[in-house]
């Protein structure tokens, strides 16, 4: 056997080896995958779903060793609300978010301090796609975490709990959920961080309920009105759903939006001969199309993948396996002070939303 042809033989034991993995481990085990992994990784998950279904299950969870195949905020996540004895691992922990990354939490506490600095009740409420550290700082100021699939009752819950919100770090899911509860746009105010929150102003924060962070989603951002006008035209009668990460001025052109659950429901629903468009990361797209080959069309508004949810691969799905049974892994680490706080905040959805 040559090299190359041992390399190939290899490659093509992987999901053999992952298998034989989770049959040692037994319950043990317990993998879970965000719906926008590829299809080659997600299907050795035992449980796969957005965000919100994600947190819920761990609580419940009996397996020692938890391994989250998606960005390494889900991974930490789970870090949160695993219970004594449990671990929770990455393949690749340099899958980052890049909308959490635009919400450090130094910059955090400087535009909080800046908006509460006259003494207003400001709640702030952080999108689950932040880091452990800035959901700790939501805590301890009483605010909480919520998902796209829950952002509505969240806004509500921390509109009544203060005189103002300060929702982090997407500035679309913001308007998309004030848009859904009839927040008045006279209400909301979007925060200029920059100069380590320095340029925020003041007096228009003063006058705003809703005080949105300017963070985005690459992914989501290459969505647009114009491809909404051109699926339109292209298949008359068709329905289109996006991600409410997309542009406000997308998601009124569409015919409904939600978590990627809700989009997975959508496609369910459709009735048999339907064209469904559908505005979100590609993996979760084409496997819906594949799966309802034949009964409706799925299709893209556009084709826009995540890198970084990209850089899991059954090879380090596997590569990790094998070091959790050699006892050389290195599960995610949250420092105790950031656990109790972050996990409070966490808690507090999982109470609103139960
Ligand atoms: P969901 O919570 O809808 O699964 O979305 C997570 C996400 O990162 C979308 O970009
Ligand atoms: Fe983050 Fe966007 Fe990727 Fe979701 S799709 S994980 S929000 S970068």
């Amino acid at each position: 056997m040559t090299k190359n042809s041992e390399s190939n033989a290899a490659a093509r034991n992987i999901p053999e080896r992952i298998d034989a993995l989770r049959k040692a481990f037994g319950s043990d085990l317990a993998i879970l995958a965000h719906h926008y992994q590829t299809d080659a990784v997600i299907r050795h998950a035992d449980l796969r779903g957005d965000s919100l279904e994600l947190s819920r299950r761990v609580p419940e969870l009996s397996a020692r060793h938890i391994v989250f195949c998606g960005v390494f905020f889900m991974a930490e996540s789970a870090a949160l609300l695993a219970s004594g004895g449990q671990e929770s691992h990455i393949p690749d922990p340099a899958a980052g978010c890049v909308m959490s990354q635009m919400a450090p939490h130094r910059l955090l506490e400087a535009v909080y301090a800046r908006v509460t600095a006259s003494g207003r009740r400001v709640v702030p409420l952080a999108y689950v796609n932040t880091s452990a550290a800035v959901k700790a700082v939501v805590g301890r100021h009483g605010g909480a975490v919520c998902t796209s699939a829950n952002a509505a009752t969240m806004l509500r819950w921390a509109l009544e709990r203060g005189d103002a919100v300060l929702f982090l770090p997407d500035r679309n899911l913001a308007a998309n959920t004030a848009d859904a509860i009839g927040l008045d746009p006279a209400e909301r105010h979007v925060l200029d961080v920059r100069g380590g929150g320095t340029r925020v102003d003041t007096a228009a924060a003063e006058g705003a309920r809703l005080l949105a962070y300017p963070g985005c989603c690459a992914v989501h951002a290459r969505f647009n009105a114009a491809q909404v006008a051109a699926a339109r035209k292209a298949h008359p009668g068709c329905s289109i759903i996006v991600h409410p990460e997309c542009a406000p001025e997308v998601v009124r052109a569409v015919d409904a939006s939600g978590s990627t659950s809700a989009i997975i429901r959508h496609v369910a629903q459709a009735p048999d001969g339907a064209t469904v468009i559908v505005g979100t990361e590609i993996n979760l797209v084409r496997r819906l199309a594949a799966e309802q080959a034949g009964r409706v069309t799925v299709l893209p508004l556009a084709e826009s993948g995540c890198s970084n949810m990209a850089r899991i691969t059954e090879t380090n799905l596997l590569a990790l396996l094998e070091a959790l049974r050699g006892g050389r892994a290195e599960p995610v680490r949250v420092a105790p002070d950031t656990v109790r706080h972050a996990r409070a905040a966490l808690e507090r959805m999982l109470e609103a939303c139960s």
